[in-house]
C-alpha cells in the first residue's frame, strides 16, 4: 500500500469571471470546487491508477467533510486527525485574459499540540503498513518548519520509504532526514540549492547535488519540458508528449503517484518515470484543481521519451 500525509489540505475553489475588476462587483460565470493538497491529489491519482491508496490528513469542519467525501468517491482509504479549526479554502479567480489566476490562499490551522501528537502517532501506524509514504505540501500555523524532518524519520523507522514534496524551509529541513525520494519542481530546486539553472545539464548537476544530501531518487520536474532524475548513479531525461494543457495544478502530485505505483509494482526507474510523466501530463489536461483521467494516462504512456543522458559518477 502507498500512503500520503497532508498537513494542510484545502478546498480549492476556482471562480471564473470574464475580466477581474478589483474594487468592483464581478459577475461569476462558473465555479468549480475540488479537494486540494499534495497528498490528497497524489492519493486520488494512485487510486485512479488502480493502486491501494491511503491518505492521512488533518481535517476540520464542513470543508474537511468535503475533502473526506472526495477521497471516498475516488476509493482512497482515509485516515483523519480531526482539528478544531476548519479545513482552509483556497480561491483562484480565473478570467478570460492571458493573466495568471488571482489566488486567495488561507494559511490553514492553527493546529494544536494534541492534534499534532495524534498525527505523529497515526503516521507511524500508517507507515508500518506502507511501502512508500508521501509527505507533501505546505505547513499550517501551529506546526514547526522542521515537521517533515520528524515525519520522514518516523516513516523510515516504521519500515516505509519516505517521499517528500515540499518547498522552502520545509523541504530544506525535511531533506536532512534523508527521504528515499524528493520531487521538487525547478523553482523549488533552485530555492533549495540557491542557484539558477540555465539548461537541462544544470538541472542534472542539481539532481546530483540533491542526491549527495542522501536522497536515493531525485526527480526535478520541469512542467511541459518533463523531468530530470538521478537514480543509482545515473541521470535520466524524461520528456512527456505535447498535450493541450488546461491547468497544471496537481501535475507534480500526479507524477509522484505514477512513479510510486510503478516502483511498488517492481518496475524499474525508466518505467516509473514513464508512468509519472504520463500521469502528470494527464493532469495538465484536466480543468482547475482536478487530476487526470486514467484513460488519458494509458494513452500517453507509450509517448513518453526517456533517455539516459550521462553517467553521474565518473
Ligand atoms: N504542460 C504539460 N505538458 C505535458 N506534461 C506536463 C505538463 N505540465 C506538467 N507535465 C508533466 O507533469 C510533471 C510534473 O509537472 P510540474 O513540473 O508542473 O509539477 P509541479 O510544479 O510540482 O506541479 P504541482 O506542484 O502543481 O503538482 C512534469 O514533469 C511533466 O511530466
Ligand atoms: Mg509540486
Amino acid at each position: 500500500m502507498i500512503s500520503t500525509v497532508t498537513l494542510n489540505p484545502a478546498v480549492d475553489k476556482t471562480v471564473y469571471v470574464s475580466k477581474l475588476v478589483p474594487y468592483d462587483t464581478n459577475r461569476v460565470i462558473k465555479v468549480e470546487v475540488d479537494a486540494g493538497g499534495k497528498g490528497i491529489n497524489c492519493a486520488r491519482m494512485l487510486a485512479r491508477l488502480g493502486a491501494q491508496a491511503r491518505a492521512l490528513a488533518f481535517v476540520g469542519g464542513t470543508t474537511g467533510e468535503f475533502v473526506a467525501a472526495v477521497l471516498a468517491r475516488d476509493g482512497v482509504i482515509f485516515d483523519r486527525v480531526q482539528t478544531a479549526k476548519p479545513t482552509r479554502t483556497c480561491i483562484a479567480i480565473e478570467d478570460a485574459t492571458d493573466h495568471p489566476p488571482t489566488t486567495l490562499n488561507e494559511r490553514g490551522g492553527p493546529i494544536d499540540h494534541a492534534e499534532l501528537v495524534s498525527l505523529l502517532e497515526k503516521t507511524k501506524e500508517v507507515s508500518r503498513q506502507s511501502s512508500y509514504v508521501l509527505f507533501g505540501g505546505s505547513i499550517p500555523l501551529g506546526v514547526n518548519d522542521d515537521i517533515y524532518n520528524v515525519l520522514v524519520q518516523i516513516a523510515a523507522a516504521a519500515g516505509a520509504r519516505p517521499v517528500l514534496d515540499a518547498d522552502g524551509e520545509a523541504l530544506a529541513e525535511g531533506i536532512k532526514a534523508k527521504p528515499f525520494m524528493v520531487k521538487p519542481n525547478m523553482d523549488e530546486a533552485e530555492r533549495l540549492l540557491e542557484a539558477t539553472f540555465r539548461s537541462k545539464a544544470d538541472v542534472g548537476r542539481a539532481a546530483i547535488k540533491i542526491a549527495e544530501m542522501g536522497v536515493e531518487l531525485v526527480v526535478i520536474s520541469l512542467g511541459s519540458q518533463g523531468a530530470v532524475a538521478h537514480y543509482d548513479g545515473l541521470i535520466y531525461d524524461a520528456v512527456p508528449p505535447e498535450v493541450e494543457a488546461v491547468s497544471t495544478i496537481g501535475s507534480g502530485d500526479s507524477m509522484i503517484a505514477g512513479m510510486l505505483f510503478a516502483l511498488e509494482l517492481g518496475q524499474g526507474i525508466e518505467d516509473a518515470l514513464r508512468l509519472g510523466c504520463a500521469a502528470g501530463a494527464a493532469t495538465a489536461m484536466s480543468d482547475g484543481a482536478d487530476i487526470g483521467e486514467k484513460s488519458d494516462v494509458d494513452r500517453l504512456l507509450s509517448k513518453v521519451k526517456i533517455r539516459k543522458i550521462e553517467p553521474a559518477r565518473q
